[in-house]
């Protein structure tokens, strides 16, 4: 399977695989959010960031359901080799619950990697990478990737980004996630708060229209988070005529195709909007072409 990527590059995802996994970690790393980590060399193998996999909590058949998570990052033994595969989850139900509650050696069933990841970076550019909330997640692997700071499945980008900042919006200081994660990987990080405790008292978009008005373009935008934020976004990056992908969060039942729960409307060439599958034929998608009503 392969398609042409909204940044024009042609990228073949590898097959996704159900398989039984032990929980290596699961620790707190802000409020209500959680690091889990799983051993899966395979996956961890021929994962691509902006791709996610389906997590099924434990419990037997409550939740029957998996839940999707994105790629946050590929674990690697000391020579480098990938061995697992990290994500990053706030408890908001009874999926994200049960996940808390999983201890080291504990076993998980998963599948992945599921939809279609990022393409490649801009040539010599800046990248912006803008989050609302957990949002954050598929931007750590994102940016060493682009960066050219670790290859993903294989692949190791030739000409890297020139700079990557994390525009980063939360409700509060204790919802930063992964704050020394994106700055070891030489990602800059701006904060934005709606209760102003730390960074900018404001949205998130507030930081980057004021880039965008000081006539700091960037090559590149890629948002995820809310839809009300991602939709904020569009307009902004319209207004400035920069070039977008969004990762969209729809809810999800079954994550490969076959329950249209993740409908998602997708302007077409000719001007009409489709329903599309964002598990599939997403979770990327170039901002200009996502109908916010
Ligand atoms: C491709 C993709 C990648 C994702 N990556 C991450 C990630 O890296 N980290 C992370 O924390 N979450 C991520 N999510 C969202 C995550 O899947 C949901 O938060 C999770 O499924 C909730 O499960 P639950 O059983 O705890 O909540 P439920 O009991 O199913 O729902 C609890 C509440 O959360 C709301 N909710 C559930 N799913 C979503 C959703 N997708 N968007 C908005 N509200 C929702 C429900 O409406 C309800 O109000 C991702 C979603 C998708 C589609
Ligand atoms: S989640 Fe079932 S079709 Fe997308």
């Amino acid at each position: 399977m392969s398609m042409d990527h909204p940044g024009g590059f042609a990228v073949a995802p590898a097959c996704a695989f159900q398989r039984v996994v032990k929980v290596v970690a699961n620790h707190q790393v802000a409020h209500e959010t959680f690091q889990l980590t799983v051993d899966d060399p395979a996956m961890a193998a021929s994962m691509l960031p902006g791709q996610f996999l389906m997590v099924r909590p434990p419990g037997g058949s409550d939740p029957l359901l998996g839940r999707p998570f994105a790629l946050y990052e590929v674990e690697r033994d000391d020579k480098g080799v990938p061995t697992g595969i990290s994500v990053v989850y706030t408890v908001v139900g009874k999926g994200t619950s049960a996940l808390s509650r999983c201890r080291q050696g504990d076993e998980l069933s998963i599948w992945g990697p599921l939809g279609h990841p990022f393409g490649l970076p801009p040539i010599e550019g800046e990248v912006l990478f803008v989050a609302g909330g957990i949002g954050q997640t598929p931007f750590l692997a994102l940016g060493r990737w682009w960066l050219g700071r670790s290859e993903y499945g294989g692949i190791q980008v030739q000409q890297p980004a020139r700079s990557a900042t994390l525009l980063y919006g939360i409700r509060s200081a204790e919802m930063a996630a992964g704050l020394s994660d994106f700055k070891a990987a030489g990602i800059n990080v701006e904060l934005a708060t709606d209760d102003g405790s730390i960074g900018h008292h404001g949205y998130v978009t507030d930081l980057l229209r004021a880039r965008l008005a000081r006539n700091e373009r960037p090559a590149k935008v890629v948002g995820c988070g809310p839809p009300a934020m991602l939709a904020a976004l569009s307009k902004l990056v319209a207004e400035y005529d920069v070039p977008c992908d969004l990762s969209l969060e729809n809810h999800m039942a079954c994550g490969f195709g076959v329950c249209f729960s993740c409908v998602a409307p997708i302007r077409q060439s000719d001007g009409s909007t489709d329903l599309k599958r964002v598990c599939v034929e997403g979770p990327i998608f170039a901002a200009h072409d996502v109908v916010w009503s």
